[in-house]
């Protein structure tokens, strides 16, 4: 058994590929020798991803994908599988959000969110496993949140909808284990990204959520891949419907 993180012959798609968390995890799998499919919406984006990782010579598809409209998933699926031959692993980690109070948001509001959260994710993963099916394998991991614990004002939809995959994650990987496709969750803390840029871009703002963090600060991209990776390798081979949480203690108490 191979027991590193190495994943020379896989082929990856990751959603949201083309910034932040998702960015940082199509580059970590390229290093790590996968073949990565990056969707997202913005060409723009996804091209400056994927030739960052064709410098490093990795091989990458940057395949323009809205993953509220279900003909793109299936899609995103067919061109992943005909161009590379095979999915071995498929990361869930698009999402949305927006800061709105329960009683403030709208009913389109909610299923935006819930939308790209949780039906997109059930309905590209049953195209995939579809897949991993005849092959007779392989691995999905879901990108969730500390928020899937931990309610946050004006993040319900959100924080529901996180909760709801972290569930969503556990039915998968009972109903797929006999096929051996595992299914496992990575639920960051906050990180740099774009998604967070309110809060990080504002010094008063950051101190005072960094204050209430047990590490005392918010996370890098970079610094959730090393759990997606173990996720997607050979060292997870007897782990399924589970989440690892990468929060610097915020979920201690
Ligand atoms: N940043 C944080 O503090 C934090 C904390 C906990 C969990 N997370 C989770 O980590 C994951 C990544 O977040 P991030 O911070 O990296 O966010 P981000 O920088 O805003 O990136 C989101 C990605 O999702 C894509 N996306 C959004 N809607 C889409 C759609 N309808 N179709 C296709 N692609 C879509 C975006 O591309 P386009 O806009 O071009 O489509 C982008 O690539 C999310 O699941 C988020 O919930 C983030």
């Amino acid at each position: 058994m191979n027991m590193t993180f190495d994943l020379a012959g896989k082929v990856a798609i990751v959603t949201g590929g083309s910034r932040g968390i998702g960015r940082a995890i199509a580059l970590g799998f390229a290093e790590a020798g996968a073949s990565v499919i990056i969707a997202g919406r913005s060409a723009e984006q996804l091209e400056a991803v994927a030739e960052e990782i064709r410098q490093k010579g990795g091989s990458v598809l940057p395949r323009v994908t809205d993953l509220t409209i279900p003909d793109d998933i299936e899609g995103l699926a067919r061109d992943a599988a005909e161009t590379f031959g095979r999915i071995d692993i498929l990361v869930n980690n698009a999402a949305r959000s927006f800061l709105r109070s329960l009683l403030d948001l709208r009913e389109d509001g909610w299923d935006k969110i819930f939308n790209t959260n949780v039906k997109a994710v059930w309905l590209l993963s049953r195209a995939v496993a579809r897949l991993m099916i005849e092959q007779q394998g392989g691995r999905i991991i879901n990108i969730t949140t500390v928020g899937a614990e931990k309610a946050e004002p004006g993040m319900a939809a959100y924080d529901s909808s996180k909760a709801a995959l972290k569930m969503l994650t556990r039915c998968m990987a009972r109903e797929w284990a006999p096929f051996g496709i595992q299914v496992n969750a990575v639920g960051p803390g906050l990180t740099r990204t774009s998604f967070s840029e309110p809060i990080w871009s504002n010094p008063d703002i950051e101190k005072h959520v960094t204050s209430m963090l047990p590490m005392g600060r918010i996370a890098e991209p970079e610094e959730i891949v090393p759990a997606v990776l173990f996720l997607a390798s050979d060292g997870a081979s007897y782990m399924t419907g589970h989440t690892i949480y990468v929060d610097g203690g915020a979920l201690t108490g």
